[in-house]
């Protein structure tokens, strides 16, 4: 295996002292602390419209949106307005104590508006791992107050992403966040992930997307009848899984689990923390994929009923949820998203651009078994054998090798074991996306030479 040739630049004295303080005192999320410290971390310091600057004034084009979540880009006026005037008039207030603020009152009959139907009620988190937290234990309320407290398992699938406390890490099927902690929790089973392109080394042969879509979701209905459908209360997804490698269903595989959860009376837990906001093209991936969910940490018809309806107190809040500063600036990134048309032109112009570039570029890379995407997500999948859709050896790192390439190309691309994801902000141009792929075109291409493919 080729190692990658690093050159060491002198470093500023600021960056040399922020990398000493950083591995002194700081630990990074998923990160192996040792390896980042011998390396020295890359300190961001600001930020505009798609591109990030280090503090050794390297730019690099955001091709990830931050963690997916950058959707009108960095620096935005109005938003840094909205934060400041709600920092001078209100810089915090909680929603215990039977109060309220306005900021946060607005912004939950905007979400109102633009949620799935019947989604009438918001409850606020501070976070992705929180909310799905939240929805979990509103769910489990759901059900003892409608008098089936048996319903306590909750479905999830191989591959998801829902969070990292002790609940959102057992609900998430990626198994390495499992050991460290002694988890899943009892009460948590797994559904395979609807993961077309890893089908055939997962045995099912050479089986078609839409008759895949229908296996997996039978699957799924064989788990539900052996645990016991009464012991079900919910099924959570992701409408495109993130940061299990951009997993995309086949057209059959939503009707088809969307039934499933009817016809078992199973709650429907859509997490949105990806594809909510117009990252699909619509304001929400349940739009996207026609779904009707339950739950979404906002309450659909039938939860937001009972729950709102129940003759007790509820037994929980966050001390800074709905912050009015945060309420303040989400309500503004509303306004921006709906001023600018920026989810309408995911759907209708820069999405379809992007996705038909995208496969224009890298659908006959030698090293890039399948390219998939939908509105402004993408993926390219390295493989060393694209007949077998096999992909190389663990020990090889081939995603890691492919992002230490965009890193010193300029560009934030994101690796999930080997494939390669963007995620670009919403309000990335035409001109733009041109700039990005023909940075990733040269990350991969230089991947594949390390690799001796090309
Ligand atoms: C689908 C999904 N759910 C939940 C989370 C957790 O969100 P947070 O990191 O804000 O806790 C993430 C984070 O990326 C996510 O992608």
């Amino acid at each position: 295996m080729p190692t990658k040739k690093t050159s060491t630049p002198k470093l500023s004295a600021r960056t040399k002292r922020w990398r000493k303080l950083d591995a002194l005192h700081h630990l990074h999320p998923f990160t192996q602390t040792e390896l980042l410290n011998r390396e020295g971390v890359r300190i961001i310091t600001r930020a505009k419209g798609i591109y990030l600057w280090d503090s050794e004034g390297k730019k690099l084009l955001d091709g990830m949106a931050g963690l997916w979540c950058v959707q009108v880009g960095y620096g935005n006026k109005d938003l840094a307005q909205a934060g400041c005037e709600a920092l001078r008039t209100l810089p915090y207030y909680n929603h215990f104590f039977k109060t309220a603020n306005p900021w946060t009152v607005e912004l939950a009959a905007k979400l109102a508006k633009l949620l799935p139907q019947g989604h009438t009620r918001v409850l606020f988190a501070n976070s992705g791992s929180e909310a799905n937290d939240t929805a979990l234990k509103l769910i489990r309320y759901y059900w003892n107050l409608k008098g089936k407290p048996e319903k306590k398992i909750h479905l999830s699938r191989a591959l998801s992403y829902h969070g990292v406390t002790m609940a959102t890490s057992s609900l998430s099927g990626l198994t390495p966040m499992h050991g460290q902690w002694d988890l899943p929790f009892p009460g948590f089973a797994k559904v395979p992930a609807p993961y077309w392109y890893g089908a055939k080394t997962a045995g099912y042969g050479d089986i078609g997307e839409d008759e895949f879509g229908v296996a997996v979701a039978r699957e799924m209905e064989k788990t539900i009848r052996e645990i016991g459908p009464d012991r079900i209360a919910s099924f959570s997804a992701e409408p495109v899984q993130g940061a299990g490698g951009l997993i995309i269903p086949p057209s059959t595989y939503w009707p088809e689990v969307s039934r499933i959860c009817k016809k078992y009376d199973i709650l429907l837990h859509a997490d949105e923390v990806i594809t909510g906001f117009g990252r699909t093209g619509e304001w929400f991936g349940s739009t996207t994929f026609d779904l009707d969910p339950d739950i979404i940490v906002s309450l659909g018809a039938r939860m937001g009923k009972t729950i709102a309806g129940a003759d007790e107190e509820l037994v929980h809040g966050y001390t800074y949820s709905g912050h009015p500063v945060a309420s303040a600036v989400a309500l503004k990134n509303i306004e921006v998203l709906e001023r600018d048309g920026i989810v309408k032109r995911v759907k209708k112009t820069i999405g379809p651009y992007f996705q038909r570039r995208v496969r224009e570029i890298f659908s006959n890379h030698p090293l890039i078994g399948e390219v998939r995407g939908l509105g402004l997500l993408a993926a390219m999948e390295l493989v060393e054998d694209k007949i077998a859709r096999c992909g190389f050896p663990r020990e090889k790192n081939v995603g890691l090798i492919c992002r230490d390439h965009c890193f010193e190309n300029g560009l934030v691309m994101r690796a999930i074991r080997d494939t390669m994801v963007l995620s670009p902000p919403l309000i990335i141009s035409e001109a733009e996306v041109e700039k990005m792929l023909s940075k990733a075109r040269l990350c991969i291409d230089l991947t594949a030479a390390d690799l001796g493919v090309i």
